[in-house]
């Protein structure tokens, strides 16, 4: 659970910060309490995406938004409040189920004959299921016991979004909507998005020794998922 309009949270910081922030910390205190090891999830955000190199753990955060800050106070009172944990840093999440990129860009190069998508912010889309079978394993082998600390997980490659959309359209035969690059500034936002948020994953894959799809594998899996239901 996670306050995770990132829109809305500059508005409405307050309350992005008692869920992403303070829920965390009384989790984490009963975790403490109870010996368990809390497994939570965070994001990219954290970061301002000014580098040029995927982010690994020892990059220091700098979150340009409301989100971003109420997340890395979560991540931080997890941190401070001594039970074991392990943080799990993912991006650009999409998956069958809920809102999202893929669900949207479904319906939009469907619909329309021009679409125009950003292409300079750049990062990995994660299909929640890798993200969840990598939880669920690690929990199955018992790994976290010992391995506490801070990971970053995403599918395996780089894209910008208009890569993402694009290659959405073509799995989903849209090709009759023109997909247009543009940049950021042609759509002003509340929020200031990171413009290159890759994560570097060595450590996640060292540690667990599992790996991790491409994303462009991951959406077709999705993607056959979907038209399943
Ligand atoms: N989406 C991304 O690209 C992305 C990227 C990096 C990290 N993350 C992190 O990944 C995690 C999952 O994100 P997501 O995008 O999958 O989120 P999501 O689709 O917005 O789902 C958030 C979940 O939180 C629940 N929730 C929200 N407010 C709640 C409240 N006050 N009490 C109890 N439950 C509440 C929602 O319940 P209802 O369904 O009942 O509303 C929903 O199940 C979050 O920690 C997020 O920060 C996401």
């Amino acid at each position: 659970a996670a306050y995770t309009n990132v829109e809305r949270a500059e508005e409405d910081e307050a309350r992005a910060d008692l869920l992403n922030h303070k829920a965390a910390a009384y989790l984490a205190a009963a975790a403490q309490e109870t010996g368990a090891t809390l497994i939570h999830v965070s994001t990219d955000y954290v970061f301002d995406g000014t580098g040029h190199r995927p982010y690994t753990e020892a990059m220091a955060t700098s979150p340009l938004g409301a989100y971003g800050r109420t997340k890395l106070a979560g991540e931080e009172a997890v941190k401070a409040s001594g039970c074991r944990y392990l943080i799990l840093r993912t991006a650009w999440l999409y998956s069958e189920y809920g809102n999202n990129f893929l669900k949207t860009m479904l319906r939009l190069t469907s619909e329309r004959e021009t679409l125009r998508v950003v292409f300079d912010q750049v990062g990995t889309p994660t299909y929640a299921g890798d993200l969840a079978l990598a939880i669920f394993s690690l929990i199955e082998a018992g790994r976290y016991t010992g391995n506490e600390g801070v990971y970053h997980f995403t599918d395996e490659g780089v894209c910008s979004w208009y890569d993402f959309a694009v290659e959405i359209a073509a799995a989903a035969g849209h090709d009759t909507c023109r997909i247009i690059p543009c940049h950021t500034s042609e759509y002003p936002t509340k929020a200031t998005r990171p413009a290159y948020s890759v994560l570097d994953k060595t450590r996640f894959k060292e540690t667990f020794q599992m790996d991790i799809p491409h994303w462009r594998e991951a959406l077709i899996y999705c993607m056959k998922r979907l038209q399943r239901q």
